[in-house]
């Protein structure tokens, strides 16, 4: 009789036969492939980033897709330029910042919390209401990875919890999502910075505390959120992200079993020193996949 766990050695022959997959260590992977066969979509919970992650980094012809705050550049450059161009500067100044090899995370933070301070003062002293960013986001150019719908909603129906944990705005990963799926799967539960409206539904203010890339972790995580009750026991974790800052995101889910790290290399293949970083920190690397499949074939093989 086959068991549950034989489905291991297949999928780890299949991750390590793909040119664009790294897999450097494949026994460990393997290992953790194993223990979370055993405990089944009850005892897994999915921890993934958004921007880059879940959606798509760049369109076929290798254009530069949106993130959620990108939304505001886009379609406020549209209608408003100059203020447009404001949120545009502030990229161009610290994206750079956030990807310098030379600079250590904690040189990096304080400019990552002026990016993010300045951007969020932009959006609340403008007053935008839900109705115009929920358009902007119809209008957006924030594009679903291939399969991550159906990824999405094939957790739910296993009852395996996903907590989108995003530095970005989780406003805009509601409405992308209400937009998509028509409503926000169950399952589903958001980490992220909250946009918050005044009676007549304008920006007044951001939620507290603040997330930008490099707090990703248990400094962040309200531990009286309700959903976190639902993720409790749930000792194992798939984590997905596209960052150096995302690879703590599970840190603050008290537990003892294993985290499966699964990471987007977005960057240049001729920065072979990022590459091998990547390769340090994640358990998985996937080169340039504009898809959800490896994430899919994981979560297949436990239910
Ligand atoms: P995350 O993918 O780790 O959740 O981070 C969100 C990304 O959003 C990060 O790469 C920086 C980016 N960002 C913008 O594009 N524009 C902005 O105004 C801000 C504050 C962040």
């Amino acid at each position: 009789q086959l068991k549950k766990t034989d489905a291991v050695p297949l999928l780890m022959s299949w991750l390590l036969g793909q040119e664009s997959i790294v897999c450097s260590d494949p026994t460990t992977v393997a290992a953790k492939l194993r223990k979370m066969v055993v405990g089944g979509a009850g005892k897994t919970v999915v921890i993934s980033d958004f921007d880059y992650t879940l959606s798509r980094f760049a369109n076929e012809s290798g254009e530069r897709l949106s993130t959620t705050h990108g939304v505001f550049d886009d379609n406020v450059m549209r209608l408003k330029p100059e203020l447009g161009q404001k949120f545009v500067d502030l990229k161009n100044k610290y994206y750079p910042i956030e990807f310098c090899p030379k600079l250590t995370m904690e040189e990096k933070i304080p400019h990552m919390e002026k990016w993010w301070g300045t951007s969020h003062s932009l959006i609340v002293n403008e007053k935008f209401s839900k109705h115009t960013i929920q358009d902007f986001v119809r209008q957006s150019r924030i594009v679903f990875k291939d399969g991550a719908e159906d990824f999405i909603q094939s957790l739910d129906a296993h009852n395996i919890p996903l907590v989108i944990f995003s530095a970005g705005i989780g406003n805009i990963i509601e409405y992308f999502l209400e937009q998509k799926l028509g409503a926000i799967p169950r399952n589903t539960h958001f980490i992220s910075n909250m946009i918050l409206f005044d009676e007549d539904e304008k920006a007044c203010a951001f939620s507290e505390p603040l997330i930008h890339t490099f707090c990703k972790n248990s400094s962040v995580i309200q531990k009286e959120a309700p959903f976190f009750h639902e993720i409790n026991g749930r000792v194992n974790v798939i984590l997905l992200g596209d960052s150096m800052g995302d690879i703590h995101m599970d840190v603050g889910v008290e537990r003892d079993g294993p985290t499966l790290k699964v990471g987007y290399y977005n960057g240049s293949l001729d920065d072979t020193a990022a590459l091998q970083h990547y390769e340090e920190v994640y358990d998985i690397v996937l080169i340039h996949d504009p898809t959800l499949n490896v994430a899919q074939k994981i979560v297949d093989v436990i239910n």
